[in-house]
C-alpha cells in the first residue's frame, strides 16, 4: 500500500534531557502545532530531528524508541551542523532573507556545504523507509534541496512540497548566491504548495526569471515533466480548540490553573478591566518591539485605560544561539522594563510578560479571558495564533488586531487590519478594539470562525494530498501519450 511520509526539519515533538531521563515535549511553531493532528490521525510516519545530540549509542536507541510511540523517526543532528545547517544557513541566510530581513542575511559557503549536507542526510533517511511508489511530503525551508535530491535517487516517489513561510518577491531571492540551486531544488517535487497566492505568484516569476523555464498558467514545464503550483492556506484543529475553550468556560472557578485564577482576581469586579494578548516565538519577525511601543502610545493618548488594561504578552524562547534572537530578548526586556516603570503602579502591571513556554491547557485559558488579540508580526508566513484566538472565542466576545503582512490576513478580513510598522495606527486599532460594540465583534468572530472551521488542517492535508495525486495522474497520462 502506498504509504505517507512526512519529513520536517523539526519533528512534532523534541526531546528533552536532563541528568537522569529523557521526556518528549510539544514543539513550537506553526508547522509542528498544525501537523501534528493530521500526523496523529493518518498512518503516517514523521522524519525530523528531535531537537538534542545523543552523546551515546544507547541514548540515540533510547531517543529512538521514544519517538517511536509517536510515529517518529530521528535525524540526528550533529553540534557542527547544528552551527552551521540550523543556526547557519536555515535561520541567519534563508528565514531572514525570505521575511525580507536583507540586512540581517548571512552568505557563508560553510553555512551552505552543510545545508546541502545534512538536506542529502534527510533525503537518505527517508530513502532508507519509502517502499515503492510511497508519497513523501516534505515541509518548510529548513529542506529547500530534498525534492530534488529525491527525484534523483529514487524517481518511484510522489514528491510533495510545502512552504511554511513567505516566498519573498524575485528582487530578494536574487541576491543568494545559491538562488538556482535552491529553485532547483524546490523544483525536484511534483507538487508545491503555499499559504498565499503572492507567495506562489513570487515563486512563479523567480523560477522564470532564474531559470528560464516555461510557465502555463500554475505548471512549470521542465524538459521532461511538469511542477504544479498551488494555494493551500493552512488551518487548524478547529474541533479541538472549540472544544477545549467550551470546557475552560464551564470550569467552575476554584477548579481553574493558577494562572486562569489569576486573570479572574485581575478583572474581578471590574468590568471595565480588559486583557489584551499576544502570542509569538521570540522572533524579530514578530513586531515585538512595535507592538510594545504601540501599547506606549495607546497608554500615553488614552490615559483613562491606564490600570484598565494590561498586555499580556507570551514569548516562547526560540533559536536562542543565533545573535539577533539574543539582542531582540535584551530590547524586549527592556522596552517591557521601561514601560512598566513609566506607568505601572502597585496595582497594576501595563504588561504582563512571560519568556517560556506554556502548556496547551493555559494557551487556552488565554484565549479565552483575552478581550483583544494584538498580533503584528512585520512578516509571517500565515500565523496559526490567529485562527486559534477566533476558534477559541466560544462566546464570540472577542476583537482581533491583525497586521496586513500575516498570511492569515487574507482570509481574516474581518480583523482589525493594521501595518505594524505604524505605531499610532496600530494604538488607535487598540482603541478601536476596546471599545467596539459586542455586536460588532460578534458578527466578525462569527464570520472569521464559519471560515476557518471549514478550512481547518484536516481539510488542508487532504487537499493537498488529492492534488499530489492528481498531479501524478496528469503525469502518468503526459508520459503514456
Ligand atoms: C516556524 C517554521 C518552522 C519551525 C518553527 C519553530 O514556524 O516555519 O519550520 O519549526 O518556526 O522554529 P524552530 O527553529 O524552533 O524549529
Amino acid at each position: 500500500m502506498n504509504r505517507l511520509i512526512i519529513t520536517s526539519n523539526r519533528l512534532p515533538v523534541s526531546i528533552e534531557k536532563s541528568e537522569k531521563s529523557l521526556t518528549l515535549t510539544p514543539s513550537a511553531g506553526g508547522l509542528a502545532t498544525g501537523l501534528k493532528s493530521y500526523h496523529k490521525e493518518n498512518d503516517s510516519v514523521w522524519i525530523g530531528w528531535p531537537g538534542v545530540t545523543p552523546t551515546t549509542k544507547k541514548e540515540a536507541g533510547e531517543i529512538t524508541a521514544l519517538l517511536e510511540q509517536e510515529q517518529c523517526l530521528p535525524v540526528f543532528l550533529s553540534e557542527e551542523q547544528i552551527v552551521n545547517y540550523y543556526d547557519g544557513f536555515s535561520n541567519a541566510t534563508l528565514w531572514p532573507l525570505f521575511h525580507y530581513f536583507g540586512e540581517f542575511t548571512e552568505f557563508n559557503e560553510t553555512y551552505w556545504e552543510s545545508y546541502y549536507q545534512v538536506n542529502l542526510q534527510f533525503a537518505e533517511a527517508i530513502i532508507a523507509n519509502a517502499k515503492e511508489n510511497d508519497t513523501v511530503w516534505v515541509h518548510d525551508y529548513q529542506l529547500l534541496l530534498v525534492p530534488n535530491i529525491l527525484r534523483e535517487k529514487r524517481p518511484d516517489l510522489r514528491i510533495g512540497f510545502f512552504l511554511h513561510i513567505p516566498f519573498p518577491s524575485y528582487e530578494l531571492i536574487r541576491i543568494l548566491p545559491w538562488r538556482e540551486e535552491i529553485i532547483e531544488g524546490m523544483l525536484g517535487a511534483d507538487l508545491l504548495g503555499f499559504h498565499t497566492y503572492d507567495y506562489a505568484r513570487h515563486f512563479i516569476s523567480s523560477v522564470k526569471r532564474l531559470l528560464g523555464h516555461d510557465v502555463e498558467f500554475n505548471q512549470i514545464k521542465l524538459e521532461n515533466r511538469q511542477v504544479y503550483i498551488d494555494v493551500f492556506p493552512m488551518g487548524i484543529d478547529y474541533n479541538k480548540f472549540e472544544k477545549l475553550a467550551l470546557e475552560v468556560q464551564s470550569k467552575p472557578i476554584q477548579e481553574r490553573s493558577k494562572e486562569h485564577q489569576d486573570i479572574d482576581r485581575f478583572l474581578m469586579g471590574k468590568p471595565d478591566r480588559k486583557i489584551i494578548l499576544s502570542i509569538d516565538r521570540l522572533d524579530y519577525t514578530k513586531g515585538i518591539p512595535e507592538r510594545l511601543k504601540a501599547f506606549r502610545h495607546f497608554l500615553n493618548k488614552y490615559p483613562g485605560y491606564r490600570e484598565q488594561v494590561s498586555l499580556i504578552m507570551l514569548t516562547v524562547p526560540s533559536r536562542t544561539d543565533v545573535e539577533q534572537y539574543q539582542n531582540l530578548k535584551n530590547e524586549v526586556d527592556i522596552l517591557v522594563g521601561n514601560i512598566n516603570g513609566e506607568f505601572g503602579t502597585l496595582n497594576w502591571n501595563p504588561v504582563i510578560y512571560f519568556y517560556r513556554s506554556m502548556p496547551f491547557e493555559n494557551l487556552i485559558e488565554l484565549y479565552s479571558s483575552a478581550d483583544v488579540a494584538l498580533l503584528t508580526p512585520l512578516r509571517d508566513g500565515m500565523n496559526l495564533v490567529a485562527k486559534e484566538y477566533i476558534a477559541s472565542k466560544v462566546n464570540h466576545k472577542g476583537a482581533l488586531i491583525l497586521s496586513e503582512m500575516a498570511g492569515a490576513s487574507r482570509e481574516l478580513g474581518e480583523a482589525i487590519s493594521v501595518n505594524p510598522n505604524n505605531i499610532p495606527q496600530t494604538a488607535e486599532a487598540i482603541y478601536k478594539a476596546l471599545t467596539q460594540s459586542d455586536k460588532e465583534r460578534e458578527k466578525a468572530v462569527l464570520a472569521m470562525q464559519k471560515r476557518i472551521k471549514r478550512y481547518d488542517v484536516h481539510k488542508w492535508a487532504s487537499e493537498f494530498m488529492t492534488a499530489l495525486k492528481s498531479t501524478i495522474e496528469k503525469q502518468l497520462d503526459h508520459h503514456a501519450r
